[in-house]
């Protein structure tokens, strides 16, 4: 199994590609709608994104951070929020008028915490609804320049981080960036790696402005993504008998907490190192099915690593003896669907003892899964998370709204067909 290309990194790889003015060529970029949306915003801005259908490797020229241009129509990011907030940043000193906007999902996620803080940096942007409460669509005018800032966010997002960076790029003077727990890091060592003036002194991103553009390598092999790799784990620890490796997974510590848990619960998954790929170390990652959990607590410092894969971890912790506790992620009510919910909802339909808390979850196992018809709430990792408790239930589970996995995984239902020689089926 080869994990599919990092969905972050790739984010990040066209929206840094279109701060410089050489071409770049992507190899194994993530495949799903999310990462198509920032290629169709950037296109719309003047960055020339070519797919090479035939060398299956993709392209992107920048003009460099002086070169945008207005779009004719509005930014439509889709179902995605990293497209969205980090965009907001790169337009933000970019003088350029915009508006950008999403699906229905994308139109309920908090935007406040980003229009705020860009705000503070002269940046003139705003959403719908009250002062307290803005939403998508987001409409941003030129401004002169920005003002370097100091900001301290009152919650660990890297894409929040990520978008006060891009603006601190075009901005005059320091910028500096702290959160409460480390989030993912790739914009950072990304950025610092190609030559563009963002450094980590003492926990805190310091930016300065980007004079010229930057210095792209000509080529990047973006490596696998850790959090679609965490489903083949997941099959892979659950399903008896079941033996697993995903390939080329990329295993930078900030992405990392996923497997420490699953350590600590005492499950054994190989990790054999792989050449470095985009400055990350890779891994090859096997795991062997049937294995004996019992159930930790993940603590509120933990939850920024393992963000994405906790839906995924409360089907694995159903199957752990004793009590799972997660605490510190209300972030996830405010994901592509109210994640907590979504999940408390559907493992209790499955028969887990579960119970929903503000800001996590106390589960307690293990219990044999009961058959269910799960909603994924047009969520791509409620879709797939389900779909592996599906593989462990017993009769048949039905995910509605399964094409959803397309955001971040297309083939995601095909390959997992394959894998358990049908017993996952994509219907319609
Ligand atoms: C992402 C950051 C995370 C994560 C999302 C992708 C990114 O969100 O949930 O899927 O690429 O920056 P936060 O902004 O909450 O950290």
């Amino acid at each position: 199994m080869l994990a599919p290309g990092d969905k972050s990194i790739s984010h990040r790889t066209l929206l840094f590609g279109a701060l410089g003015t050489t071409p770049m060529e992507v190899r194994n970029l993530a495949p799903g709608a999310d990462v198509r949306s920032t290629a169709a915003c950037l296109r719309a801005l003047g960055v020339t994104v070519v797919d090479g259908e035939a060398s299956g490797a993709v392209s992107v020229r920048g003009l460099g951070p002086a070169g945008f241009r207005s779009p004719a129509s509005v930014l439509d990011c889709g179902n995605s929020g990293t497209s969205m907030r980090l965009l907001l940043g790169l337009v933000a000193g970019a003088r350029v008028s915009c508006t950008l906007d999403g699906d229905a999902s994308l139109r309920r996620r908090p935007m406040r915490r980003v229009l705020r803080p860009l705000r503070a940096m002269g940046a003139r942007m705003e959403g719908e609804g009250g002062p307290d409460d803005e939403r998508a669509p987001l409409c941003v005018e030129p401004v002169p320049t920005l003002r370097g800032t100091s900001h301290r966010l009152p919650i660990a997002s890297a894409q929040v981080k990520s978008a006060l960076v891009l603006a601190g790029l075009a901005a005059d003077g320091e910028t500096r960036v702290r959160e409460p727990e480390q989030s993912r890091d790739h914009t950072e060592r990304m950025l610092s790696a190609w030559g563009a003036p963002v450094h980590v002194q003492d926990g805190e991103v310091v930016i300065t402005r980007l004079m010229g553009s930057l210095a792209l390598p000509r080529s990047l092999d973006v490596p696998g993504d850790p959090s679609s790799a965490a489903f083949w784990v997941g099959a892979g620890l659950l399903v008896p008998g079941a033996r697993v490796a995903v390939r080329g997974v990329d295993v930078n510590p900030t992405r990392t907490g996923f497997l420490s848990v699953l350590a600590r619960m005492g499950a054994r998954v190989e990790a054999e190192p792989e050449a470095t790929r985009a400055g990350d170390p890779v891994a090859t990652l096997r795991v062997g099915g049937g294995q004996t959990l019992r159930g930790t607590e993940i603590l509120p410092s933990e939850v920024p690593s393992l963000l994405d894969e906790i839906p995924l971890l409360a089907v694995v912790a159903s199957q752990a003896s004793g009590e799972t506790r997660v605490t510190g992620a209300r972030e996830l009510r405010v994901k592509e669907s109210d994640r907590l919910r979504q999940l408390v909802l559907g493992l209790r339909a499955m028969g887990a003892d579960i119970d929903e808390l503000d800001d996590g979850f106390v589960l307690r196992g293990p219990v044999q899964l009961h058959a269910a018809e799960i909603d994924a709430a047009d969520d791509h990792r409620i879709a797939m998370s389900f779909a592996i408790a599906g593989l462990i239930a017993d009769g048949e589970t039905v995910v509605g709204g399964a094409e959803w996995a397309d955001i971040s995984y297309p083939g995601f239902f095909t390959a997992l067909s394959a894998a358990t020689g049908g017993a996952a089926e994509l219907d319609g």
